[in-house]
């Protein structure tokens, strides 16, 4: 019989919630092997917030979730919060600082997202020295060739053979290949008849076709600040237009809850009444056209397409010449602009994977599998998924934490 390798917990995947999870249980006196298949550990914390790694949100809180039941994760967020990771980062000295943003009115405000100074890779660097001062082993470029029961677990790899008493599941979701990406997770939960809930790409780029597609690259680059909304969800963010159709914080938050067929309305002059503004301009300068006034609110190019689509027939009309009805009718376009986008660039550049192992199978508390004693699945893989700006991190953090105190 060849030799298996004895752990208390074997973590599969080094990403944000297995290292999360192996030094909480390391610290506890556990012997804790995570095995990653990549050649090194972090890829998407590395690879996150433009190299900064936005690692949490100081407004985390349940509302910045999906998950088919919004309760779930509360649990786990109260055992380890935002502050709690925001500690870990004080005590190793990482200098950080609140994203400021721009609001309707170009005033810079804050969203509680917190990003690295100076690089991800202090996130990482932070991480593994956790790991090592609580005598966490982590194996790369470890390829997992089956997982059985066996009076806890027995795992067969290309690095050989283990076994463990509790087995964490946090491989991650579907989203960039290339960054660890895979299904490896959701098959294991079908193996023990776990309900995997269906998955999509979310915080993606939405694609368009046809004579939108062509507007939208003519105006590649071009970012506006928008409300977005589909299914009563509604994004006050920017909306970026690129070659292919639509990207930016607006555009990435709204397509977590959209689905193929839906529609969505761009409001392009969020929090101002565009027809008492146009109303306003005709009273007192009737002589002026319509992209003169709209100019004054949107960049000029984007003012040239609406005017192409809009309201070609008043392009050359003072305003005094417009009808009220007409303006209206124009401010609405503005303001109720409707597309039907024809999907989204997928998990070829999907920041996460929307759904996955159904919460119902698992303990709110521990994250332990319901059915399957000492069987645990934390991050991505679950069916929690945050909006942008550092929520996702927290999840990971959390989840990690509570399976790590239980395993
Ligand atoms: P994660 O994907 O991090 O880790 C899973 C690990 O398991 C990987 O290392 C993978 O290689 C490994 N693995 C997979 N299959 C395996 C197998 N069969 N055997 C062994 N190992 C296996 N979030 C946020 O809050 N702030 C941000 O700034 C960003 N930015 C960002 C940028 C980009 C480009 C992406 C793609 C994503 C983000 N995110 C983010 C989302 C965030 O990265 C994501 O939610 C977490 O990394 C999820 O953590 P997990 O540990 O669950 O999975």
């Amino acid at each position: 019989m060849s030799t298996q390798e004895e752990y208390d917990c074997i973590i599969i995947g080094a990403g944000a919630a297995g290292l999360m999870c192996g030094i909480t249980a390391g610290q506890r006196g556990r012997r804790v092997l995570i095995l990653e298949k990549s050649n090194k550990v972090g890829k998407k914390i590395l690879m996150s917030g433009g190299g900064h790694c936005n690692f949490t949100n100081l407004y985390s809180e349940p509302e910045n979730y999906l998950s088919e039941n919004p309760h779930f994760c509360k649990s786990a967020f109260s055992q380890y919060t935002q502050w709690d990771f925001i500690e870990l980062v004080n005590k190793h000295g990482i200098a950080y600082h609140e994203k400021t943003h721009k609001d309707n009115d170009g005033n810079d405000i804050q969203k509680g997202q917190l990003f690295c100074d100076d690089s991800a890779k202090q996130i990482v660097a932070m991480l593994l020295d956790e790991c090592q001062q609580a005598g966490v082993e982590i194996r790369t470029r470890c390829e997992i060739e089956s997982v059985e029961c066996d009076h806890g677990f027995a795992l067969t790899s290309n690095l050989g053979n283990f076994h463990c008493e509790s087995l964490v599941v946090a491989s991650g979701g579907l989203s960039i290949p290339t960054l660890g990406g895979s299904g490896f997770g959701y098959e294991l939960a079908q193996q023990y008849s776990m309900q995997v809930l269906d998955k999509r790409a979310g915080l993606v780029p939405f694609t368009l076709s046809g004579e939108l597609k062509e507007m939208s690259s003519r105006l590649s680059g071009l970012a506006v600040h928008v409300d977005l909304s589909c299914r009563q969800q509604c994004f006050n963010e920017d909306l970026l237009f690129t070659h292919r159709g639509l990207s930016g914080p607006a555009v990435l938050q709204l397509s977590s809850y959209w689905h193929a067929g839906d529609e969505v309305a761009i409001n392009l002059l969020p929090g101002k009444d565009v027809f008492e503004v146009l109303k306003k301009a005709k009273g007192v300068q009737g002589k002026a056209l319509l992209r003169t006034v709209l100019t004054k609110y949107l960049p000029k190019k984007l003012v040239h397409e609406c005017e192409a689509r809009w309201f070609v027939a008043e392009k050359e009309l003072p305003l005094a010449e417009i009808t009220d009805t007409r303006l209206q009718e124009i401010a609405d376009c503005f303001t109720q602009w409707v597309i039907k986008p024809s999907g989204t660039e997928g998990y070829r550049t999907a920041e996460v994977t929307i759904g996955g192992v159904a919460t119902d199978e698992l303990s709110s508390k521990t994250m332990e599998s319901k059915t399957r004693p000492n069987l645990y699945f934390i991050g991505e893989v679950v069916d929690v998924t945050g909006h942008l700006g550092g929520h996702n991190f927290q999840w990971a953090w959390s989840s990690g934490y509570v399976a790590g105190l239980n395993v």
